[in-house]
């Protein structure tokens, strides 16, 4: 891949494909990680004398619709704080803004775009003209083969890859290429179907795999439990009870349940077939997590990626948390990635002591799973 680095900025359009796709909770920015790791490269493009054009999604909004929700207003505004600089907001901007070198611009969410998520060549074509020069630093979206993060690398007279984007292949391929062993994955979060198919190939490489969150649920209903009301996936079964019949699956035995989906819900400790059918389960409970952190205690390697539960609920946060402390504690080497994963991180506050974290959710598992990330390959196919 050719590097940013490597390229002159001064006084050129370059346009940054970015990851800001924050954790947003009614409006605000609930973890600015992803904002925070961006600013490196931001800065050196800024220091260059470039002019500065920043693409990101937030969500996933319908195409070709405004919703408020998934603005970059915020995010814009949050920017201009970290940076001490004027991050200007464009809503309108695919025809081209304004610009005057060292200026910095962020573009409303590219997924108001119809053709985004098709990797559209027309849409494709107009955002690599905005550009002299396209960077992607947008790591945690490298398994997008999308307009922003594809096409317009495919079109755009010149195409790199940023700094963060570079680091973090770096630093997760040298952490992955031999790891040692036991190896142990955590697997937890809300996104099921996202991740169920994931799981299947991770369960080949690693030495154990932990199972939560919704992901949990789906195998304790594959496993024959009643899990009530609790959110899983009906056409995820059968992957799920194929991953348990090889036997490194480890089942919670016992269970957080509440009846309602919110912070105020009481909860109760129950065994695992003791679920009744108007429960929720919200949380792994303590016989469980004390299973788990032995796991842990004796990995060489932990790799982890989701919550075990619903750690913004103080009741059932227990998992999340006895979780992250025992991977700070433990002497494995760690690696941690995902949205939520972050935000628990630093929830707990252990975030100086996991080995390495990365920006990434899905192309995190992505690459640990070693398929190949599509925004990687089209910048290694520009270099060839
Ligand atoms: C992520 O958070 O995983 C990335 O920003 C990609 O978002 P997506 O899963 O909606 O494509
Ligand atoms: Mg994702």
């Amino acid at each position: 891949m050719l590097k940013m680095h490597d390229v002159a900025l001064g006084g050129k359009r370059v346009v940054i494909r970015e990851d800001f796709n924050v954790p947003m909770n009614d409006g605000v920015i609930a973890d600015d990680t992803r904002l925070r790791a961006a600013l490196p490269t931001i800065k050196q493009a800024v220091a260059a004398g470039a002019q500065l054009m920043l693409l990101s999604h937030l969500g996933r909004p319908t195409e070709g619709e405004f919703d408020p929700r998934y603005s970059l207003e915020s995010v814009a505004h949050a920017l201009s704080q970290l940076l001490h600089r004027n991050v200007r907001f464009e809503f309108d901007w695919l025809g081209g803004v304004e610009m005057r070198d060292g200026d910095i611009v962020l573009c409303e969410n590219v997924r108001f775009l119809a053709g985004e998520k098709a990797n559209d060549e027309n849409l494709s074509r107009r955002l690599a003209a905005l550009a002299d020069v396209f960077v992607n630093d947008a790591f945690a979206t490298a398994h997008r083969a999308q307009a922003s993060t594809y096409g317009i690398a495919q079109f755009a007279p010149l195409a790199c890859a940023g700094p963060l984007l570079t680091s973090e292949l770096d630093a997760l391929g040298t952490a992955l290429h031999n790891p040692a062993r036991p190896l142990v994955a955590i697997v937890g979060g809300a996104k099921v179907s996202t991740k169920l198919a994931l799981l299947e190939s991770l369960s080949a490489k690693v030495d154990r795999l932990i199972v939560g969150g919704g992901i949990a649920n789906t195998f304790l209903r594959a496993a024959g439990f009643e899990i009530g009301n609790s959110l899983y996936e009906q056409e995820m079964i059968e992957t799920a009870a194929r991953l348990l019949a090889n036997g490194s699956v480890p089942l919670p035995t016992d269970v957080v349940c509440g009846k309602a989906f919110n912070a105020a819900t009481p909860t109760r400790v129950v065994a695992v077939d003791a679920v009744m059918a108007d429960d929720m389960i919200m949380d792994v409970g303590p016989q469980t997590i004390a299973a788990f952190a032995e796991l842990i205690r004796t990995a060489g390697t932990v790799v982890w990626n989701g919550p075990l539960g619903v750690f913004e609920f103080d009741q059932c946060a227990n998992g999340t948390r006895v979780l992250a402390h025992t991977i700070a504690d433990s002497s494995a080497f760690s690696i941690a990635g995902g949205g939520d994963t972050i935000a628990a991180i630093t929830q707990f506050d252990v975030a100086d002591r996991i080995s390495y974290i990365s920006t990434g959710g899905g192309a995190f598992l992505e690459f640990l799973e070693g398929k190949t990330l599509p925004a990687v390959a089209i910048l290694e196919q520009r270099a060839a």
